[in-house]
């Protein structure tokens, strides 16, 4: 091992590497891992971090977030988004399309992409919408999205994807050029008929349970799966265990959201429409039949599905957006798990970092020499309170307020950058880097 010198050493935490913890040493230079083994053998360092007690892993990537800003940044903007972000413990975050204006060109990605950059303390990988003309999509590729996002029930885009023949074509054409399709998977015909058989009477809660059934995700995953089984299709916040079924047949990757998997629609009966998120919360029998996938190992990635909104359009009355904000609970609500032993800390490793990592083609979600220096510190013994009073989102409330939970984080490191400590976001804007997958030629998975 070679002696240069380190710019950070990280020492005494016990280090998630290779698939095991082992007590020792990380040194950071110039953004990357340089070193990692027993103390006496670390190269020296200008900044040492005594980490005894805490475990080091490797920064999470938290797969489906809104960080919002331009014409939405009331509700969150790049700088708050990616300050919750390292604040719960992520160290990247993939940003979701339906901006304002939405990302849906090329050139919107390429803007969008430089304006977050100036700004973020995490990193940033994109999603596009498909663009208009699907002659852009090797563009779209070129200038780097992680995936293509397709909302089935509101596309957002100027391309037909209600018409099967053009959705096939267009996931193809992406697949091609290397870039998986992300969906959110509920049938519009089912949502409307759905909609209309409640005719928008009653509370504003249950109007949105009503016209989103679990029949509407399970249709749209069945359709997909008939259409696209075998394609590079990833299908976002699976809420109910049979799309999921039909989604790993189909040979899909899988995302499922803490909200889906550790709170039941009992919640709308005290939270009303704070807790109202597409697809809304499940009954408690489908909410611990999709748990038990979980810990069997059937779900390739869980992410916070991070949807701020401002807290009077949350109340009502008007429409209630659904969504709440999540960046700075994910982290926390897995690692309860694993302090409460119902999950592996290589499970926990799997979901929120290697998982993604895979599923989007990036080079991150590991600790290795050479690699970029994204780690968290976390302390799986103290307690945290839920407390979205202290949120560094915009979006201060949240679905698990008041959870008491074991394992929190007490140190985000973005490309070698402390961003989080002790409690405070200690980084300027701008530390966080937009995150580039690898390609793999003729949209083979990589
Ligand atoms: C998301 C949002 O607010 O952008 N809302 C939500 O309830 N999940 C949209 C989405 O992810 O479908
Ligand atoms: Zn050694
Ligand atoms: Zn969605
Ligand atoms: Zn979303």
């Amino acid at each position: 091992m070679t002696k240069a010198p380190a710019g950070l050493n990280i020492c005494g935490a016990r280090v998630f590497y290779r698939g095991q913890l082992r007590e020792g040493c990380i040194s950071i230079s110039e953004g990357r891992i340089i070193f990692i083994g027993k103390e006496a053998h670390a190269p020296k360092a200008e900044e040492e971090v005594r980490a005894e007690g805490l475990l080091a892993l490797p920064g999470p990537i938290d797969a489906h977030v809104h960080l919002r800003d331009e014409g939405l940044a009331y509700k969150e903007d790049f700088w708050t988004g990616t300050c919750a972000a390292v604040t719960g413990g992520i160290t990247s975050v993939l940003d979701m399309p339906n901006t304002v204006p939405p990302v849906d060109s090329a050139e919107r990605l390429a803007e969008r992409a430089r304006k977050a950059e100036e700004r973020a303390v995490a990193n940033v990988g994109f999603y596009c919408l498909f663009p208009a003309e699907l002659s852009e999509l090797p563009r779209v590729a070129e200038i780097g999205a992680v995936a293509i996002k397709a909302y089935l029930h509101k596309p957002l885009t100027r391309l037909d994807i209600s018409d099967e023949a053009t959705l096939v074509k267009a996931v193809e054409l992406a697949n091609r050029v290397g870039l998986p399709v992300a969906f959110h998977a509920e049938d519009p015909r089912v949502i409307a008929e759905a909609a209309e058989t409640v005719g928008g009477e009653g509370d504003p809660v249950s109007v949105f349970l009503t016209s989103h059934p679990p029949e509407a995700e399970l249709k749209a995953v069945e359709r997909l799966a008939s259409l696209l089984a075998g394609r590079r299709v990833h299908i976002c916040h699976v809420s109910v265990p049979g799309a999921l079924k039909a989604a790993k047949r189909a040979g899909f990757t899988i995302e499922a959201t803490p909200h889906h998997l550790f709170l039941t629609s009992d919640l709308y009966g005290r939270l009303g429409t704070l807790a109202l998120v597409d697809p809304p919360l499940r009954p408690g029998d489908v909410v611990a039949r999709l748990r038990q996938a979980l810990y069997a190992g059937q779900i390739d990635l869980v992410a916070s599905d991070h949807a701020p909104h401002a807290l009077e359009e949350k109340l009502g009355p008007g429409p209630v957006p659904p969504g709440f904000p999540g960046l700075e609970t994910l982290l926390p609500l897995l690692l309860n798990e694993v302090a409460e032993r119902r999950l592996s800390l290589a499970e926990l490793v799997r979901l929120v970092c290697e998982g993604p990592a895979r599923v989007f083609g990036l080079d991150r979600g590991r600790l290795e020499v050479g690699w970029p220096a994204d780690l968290v510190l976390v302390d799986l013994k103290a307690e945290l309170v839920v407390r979205p009073g202290d949120f560094r989102s915009k979006a201060k409330y949240s679905p698990f307020e008041g959870m008491r939970l074991r394992g929190r984080p007490v140190m985000t490191v973005v490309n070698g950058v402390v961003a989080f400590r002790e409690g405070e976001v200690v980084a300027e804007p701008g530390c966080g880097t937009m995150l580039r997958p690898k390609r793999s030629p003729g949209g083979l998975r990589p």
